[in-house]
């Protein structure tokens, strides 16, 4: 399994409201929100567990539980720190790096301006955030640069994948399991996605009316 997309009604319903250029920020962001939240439970659908004995207050039983510090959640800047919240509200003791990148306008390519991540990096499963896998510049950037501090296990959350960046990421990084709530139809002359729903960092952080 490389990518997993969200399949539900639920889901298409909120992905209709997300999309409509109408939709208030305070919307768009709760919408964000909840979506990211639950990508979250899906890239933690098959992780490892481990078991405790712990007392029910009806009986003894073995539970099963996650090293939530083997995992860091990286947002890439911007728009990424939109799904922030929503990770949060699955993990709530959730640690965090972050990677810079915005895409040249002309070119599409990405621009690297800031990496930042916990000291024992190398040791740790990412789970990488951004909303929006257009060519998927970014995100093989942001894996590779991952890669290169000696990260082996990534999972890279995205609301609405594109087929040539979901291409361009299973290309230059087979191993990386893609979770998306939406896979849409392509990409116009700029790179950005269709139908979509525009500039995400601009809608999340209110910078155009
Ligand atoms: C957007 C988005 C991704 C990137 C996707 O960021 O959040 O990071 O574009 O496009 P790609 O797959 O073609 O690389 P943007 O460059 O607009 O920066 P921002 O989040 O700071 O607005
Ligand atoms: N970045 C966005 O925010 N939206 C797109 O459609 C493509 C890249």
């Amino acid at each position: 399994m490389k990518e997993y997309i969200l399949n539900n009604s639920l889901v298409s319903h909120k992905m209709g409201v997300l999309r409509d250029k109408n939709t208030s920020t305070k919307e768009f962001r709760e919408i964000i929100k909840e979506l990211s939240t639950l990508l979250c439970y899906e890239a933690f659908r098959d992780v490892e567990t481990y078991e405790r004995e712990i007392d029910t207050p009806m009986s003894k039983i073995t539970a099963k539980r996650i090293n939530m510090d083997d995992y860091v959640f990286v947002p890439i800047l911007r728009a990424g720190l939109g799904m922030m919240d929503g990770i949060l509200q699955a993990v709530p003791t959730a640690t965090f790096g972050f990677i810079g990148l915005y895409r040249n306008e002309e070119t599409l390519d990405p621009v690297e301006y800031y990496f930042k991540m916990p000291s024992d990096i190398a040791r740790r499963n990412i789970i990488l955030l951004d909303p929006m896998l257009a060519t998927g510049g970014s995100a093989v950037n942001a894996i590779g640069q991952l890669k290169k501090h000696g990260v082996k296990d990534i999972r890279f959350l995205c609301i609405v994948a594109s087929p040539q960046g979901l291409e361009a990421v299973q290309t230059a990084h087979p191993d990386v399991r893609i979770y998306a709530a939406s896979l849409d139809k392509g990409l116009n002359d700029q790179g950005y996605i269709i139908p979509g729903l525009g500039d995400a960092g601009d809608r999340i952080f209110h910078t155009v009316d």
